[in-house]
């Protein structure tokens, strides 16, 4: 099917008039497949009706079937890099199609400090490392202010490994199906405190779903076969640009941590 410029441009300022600026749907579509919902709107908009905007439903995914195909893939692996390899060759998302890069990590495999944030931005996407962009960099200063660095003691890594569409939450799907590969990362890191940075890091791997304003500062056991790890949820930083007030709560936050480590792992296991 062919298609004029004039259609095409008509198409596009038809969603910039619907104050859709940025393409956002989970799946990749051909515009032109959606032609008669076009037709309705446009014929709606020509009559002077409000157009009513064409939200992309989410697809149906076969959550089960997938997480299970996860668990699967990472059932025999041993290291980061048949981790990673797992990951790449993983298709139960349609993120991958969409994005630039796999961000699989930052940092210092051997830390006693793992941080898990949500999903890469569009920096992130670029670099293909986690937390590069604004937020990343909110992150950084942050943990200095407790000694903790990414070139020297704290690994970091996300729930999931690709950009969601125009940095949307994560759906409670894409958080089960990447759910395994991220308890794989947990296991192989094997760290001793494991930070949970925003909401969503705090629902996938405690799998608990009260909210991070109640949970965040506030120590959980987190049992991986024989290994316990210390979490500790901690506001987003993407969060904390929107509202600066809660520097202060972070801060107290960070300040816990840092007891953590000064009173425990210091003694115990030397960063
Ligand atoms: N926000 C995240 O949660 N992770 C990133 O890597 C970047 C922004």
């Amino acid at each position: 099917m062919s298609h004029d410029l004039k259609e095409i441009k008509e198409y596009l300022q038809l969603h910039a008039d619907l104050g859709i600026t940025e393409i956002f749907s989970s799946v990749p579509e051909h515009i032109f497949e959606k032609t008669k919902t076009f037709a309705i709107v446009r014929a709606k908009k020509k009559a002077g009706d409000s157009p009513t905007p064409v939200v992309s439903s989410m697809p149906l995914v076969k959550t089960p079937a997938l997480v299970e195909t996860a668990q699967k893939s990472c059932d025999n692996i041993g290291s980061l890099e048949e981790l990673k390899a797992a990951i790449v060759a993983f298709d139960g998302s349609d993120l991958k199609k969409m994005a630039t890069n796999l961000v699989f990590s930052d940092g210092n495999p051997g830390a006693k400090v793992m941080i898990i944030g949500e999903a890469p931005g569009a920096d992130e996407d670029r670099e293909g490392k986690p937390f590069v962009g604004m937020s990343g960099k909110l992150l950084d200063r942050m943990l200095s202010t407790i000694g903790l660095a990414r070139e020297k003691n704290i690994y970091i890594t996300n729930i999931l490994p690709y950009r969601p569409p125009g940095n949307r939450t994560p759906t409670p799907a894409e958080m089960a199906v990447f759910r395994p590969f991220i308890i794989k990362h947990i296991e192989l890191i094997a760290p001793k405190i494991l930070i949970l940075v925003g909401a969503t890091a705090l629902k996938t791997i405690l799998q608990k779903d009260l909210p991070i304003t109640k949970m965040h500062g506030v120590w959980n056991d987190f049992t991986i076969g024989s290994h316990t790890i210390k979490t500790i949820p901690l506001y987003h930083p993407a969060y904390v640009l929107r509202s600066p007030l809660q520097k202060r709560t972070v801060w107290q936050d960070l300040l816990e941590i840092q007891d953590k480590i000064d009173s425990w792992i210091v003694n115990t296991f030397p960063l």
